[in-house]
Parts: C-alpha cells; sequence; structure tokens
C-alpha cells in the first residue's frame, strides 16, 4: 500500500514517535510506501509533500513538535476541499490517509471516511479530552511540565508570603489542571467543568492563611468559567474549526484575589511551553504503540477506525465513538483535588 501520514492541530509531545513508528513497522514488516504531508490538511489540500521512510524518520523519537509540521486547517471550510484531498492522494497513488490529530483534525478525517476515503486516526493532545481512550499521548508530558512549574513557583510563593495564579492550558476540559494541581499540591484548583465563585475562592485561601501558611498556588484551567458567567479570554480571533483563542484568566484572577483578600497576589500563564521539548518515556511509548496498531489496522483495511488506549491494551474504535463529544474530567478525581482546598 501506499499511505499518506499527516499531524494537524497544536504541535503535541510525541508526534514524532508515532510517525516513526508507523513508517518503521509498515515499510519493514508490511513492505508498504508512505508520503508525508507537510503542515496537516493544508498539505494535503496543496499536495505538499516530503520523502517519509525509514531513514527520514530516523533519530526523531526523542524529539518535540512534528517532523511534518502542523496547522489548523478545515478541509470541509475550502471550497471543494473534498475533491481536493481525492485529487492529491490520486496525485500521489495513495490507499488511505493516517492523519494524527485532535477532534478538529480527526473531525475532519471521519468526515472524508464517510465520503469514501480510507483513513486510520491518532490520537493526539495536551488536552486529553478526546473520548473513547484512556489517554491522549502528549498529555502527560504537559502535565509533568505543568507540574515543574508549579514546583518553581512555590519557592517564590513561600519567600514572598504570595498567591500565585498558574493558568494552564487544557481549552474545555481541565484535565492538564487537575492533574497537575494534585500532583503540584495546589491549594484550589479551577476548571471548566466546575463553574467557580470568586468568593469561594478567595474563602478556601483565607482559610489556610488563617491556619498557618503564608502563600497559595491556585491552578486555573484556561478555560475554567465563573458561576456566572462566560469563558475569560484575552483574545477575540477563533480558528477555522470555530474555536476562539483561549488565555488570560489568570490576570482577572491576580487581581481579584489580591483586592478581595488582601494577599499579594502573581499570575503565570505557561502557555506554550506546556507543548514544548521532549516527550516523556510515557508518550513515546504510548505514541510507538499507537502508531504500530494504526498501521496494522491500515493492513488489515480496516478502515474509519482510532486507535485508543482502553486500560492497558491498544484497541481500534470506530472515529465516530471517539468524536460524537468531548471527554470532560472525571468529578470523581476532581473530589480527590478538593480534598487540599484552603
Ligand atoms: O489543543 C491544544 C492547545 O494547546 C490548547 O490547550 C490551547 O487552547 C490551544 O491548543 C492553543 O492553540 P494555539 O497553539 O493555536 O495557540
Amino acid at each position: 500500500m501506499r499511505i499518506g501520514v499527516l499531524t494537524g492541530g497544536g504541535d503535541c509531545p510525541g508526534l514524532n514517535a508515532v510517525i516513526r513508528a508507523i513508517v518503521r513497522k509498515g515499510c519493514e514488516a508490511q513492505e508498504h510506501e508512505f508520503v508525508g504531508f507537510r503542515y496537516g490538511w493544508a498539505g494535503v489540500l496543496n499536495n505538499d509533500t516530503t520523502p517519509l521512510d525509514v531513514s527520514t524518520t530516523r533519530g526523531i523519537l526523542h524529539r518535540g513538535g512534528t517532523i511534518l509540521g502542523s496547522s489548523r486547517t478545515n478541509v470541509y471550510k475550502v471550497d471543494d476541499g473534498v475533491n481536493k484531498v481525492k485529487a492529491a492522494m490520486k496525485a500521489q497513488g495513495l490507499d488511505a490517509l493516517i492523519p494524527i490529530g485532535g477532534e478538529d483534525t480527526l473531525g475532519v478525517a471521519g468526515k472524508l471516511h464517510e465520503d469514501g476515503i480510507n483513513v486510520v486516526g491518532v490520537p493526539k493532545t495536551i488536552d486529553n479530552d478526546l473520548a473513547a481512550t484512556d489517554f491522549t499521548f502528549g498529555f502527560q508530558t504537559a502535565v509533568q511540565i505543568a507540574t515543574d512549574a508549579i514546583d518553581r513557583l512555590h519557592t517564590t510563593a513561600e519567600s514572598h508570603n504570595r498567591v500565585i495564579i498558574v493558568e494552564v492550558m487544557g481549552r474545555h476540559a481541565g484535565w492538564i489542571a487537575l492533574y497537575s494541581g494534585i500532583a503540584g499540591g495546589a491549594d484550589v484548583v479551577l476548571i471548566p467543568e466546575k463553574p467557580f465563585d470568586v468568593d469561594v475562592v478567595c474563602e478556601h485561601i483565607r482559610r489556610r492563611h488563617a491556619s498557618g501558611p503564608t502563600f497559595s498556588i491556585v491552578v486555573v484551567a484556561e478555560g475554567a468559567t465563573r458561576s456566572d458567567g462566560d469563558v475569560i479570554t484575552d483574545h477575540q480571533t477563533t480558528d477555522s474549526f470555530g474555536h476562539i483563542r483561549l488565555g488570560g484568566i489568570a490576570v482577572e484572577l491576580e487581581k481579584e484575589i489580591e483586592a478581595r483578600t488582601g494577599f499579594e497576589s502573581r499570575m503565570t500563564i505557561l502557555g506554550h511551553v506546556q507543548r514544548g521539548g521532549t516527550p516523556l518515556a510515557f508518550d513515546r511509548v504510548l505514541g510507538t504503540r499507537f502508531g504500530v496498531e494504526a498501521i496494522n489496522a491500515a493492513s488489515d483495511g480496516d478502515f474509519g477506525k482510532m486507535v485508543a488506549l482502553r486500560g492497558t491494551r491498544i484497541e481500534r474504535v470506530p472515529l465516530s465513538e471517539a468524536l460524537a463529544e468531548p471527554k470532560l474530567v472525571d468529578s470523581e478525581i476532581y473530589k480527590t483535588a478538593e480534598v487540599f482546598f484552603g
């Protein structure tokens, strides 16, 4: 078979591990050939390719980002998009595509499958918000980066008797905030799934300071909302999938917490640091297992599927199941974080 591989959406630690695994297993054990599309669906629409074989995928396992480049391109927002995809596949002599991405990139893949194109999806996102898989690759690395940052911010919080508000990514899911908040010993964790009241947040902080400590750490997900309001963001722009750009809730929280409690407060927005650099071993292993199973599915002609982690096993699930709705935070885990609030 000849197969096209692409990486779409935000870059994510572990993408190169997936690409390497697909190509190594596909070339050496199954005698397939590959074409890499550059910059996600944009590369498919423009027939913009790069050679993908064992030699071009050597030495990339530990590297962050993606050797293919990425973009947030929606095939279904482009005139004649589906026919352009079909034309590129014809020009390259391809039998199938393996898109590696989150809900947007795989959402396009699911629709293309309905439009008669052979696809197998691989679930990627630091946000961990894709259903039908226990974890996406990239999430554990992002959580570790956020946890390391919280550990470092403790130093300043403690030395200066400050409240530090740490804003992490995750879009409309609170997974990164919850996991890094628990791992980093946060005193309050705010996530989109549990709209918050600033008075209650301040109450936790006051109670904690009344019992001895002179500093606090608040972890807030970028998509957290007030119980009486909407998403708070510094931006107005939306991407081609209609998602508003998030970021900036910590700026408002810093001011409000300081004004209401009288405790000196500072905020830190971690931003793209969370997606950068070398993947943790967990994400390299998960990415490698996903890549091998994706090429196995393509070899079997098992299209319209996404590879998924279920418990400790890698399975294939219908793309439609994975895309039906986002996977939001499990409230039981949030209850565990709450034990340590205030
Ligand atoms: O989906 C991954 C993610 O990092 C989100 O957590 C975040 O909201 C978004 O991408 C940021 O996107 P961009 O890189 O386009 O600013």
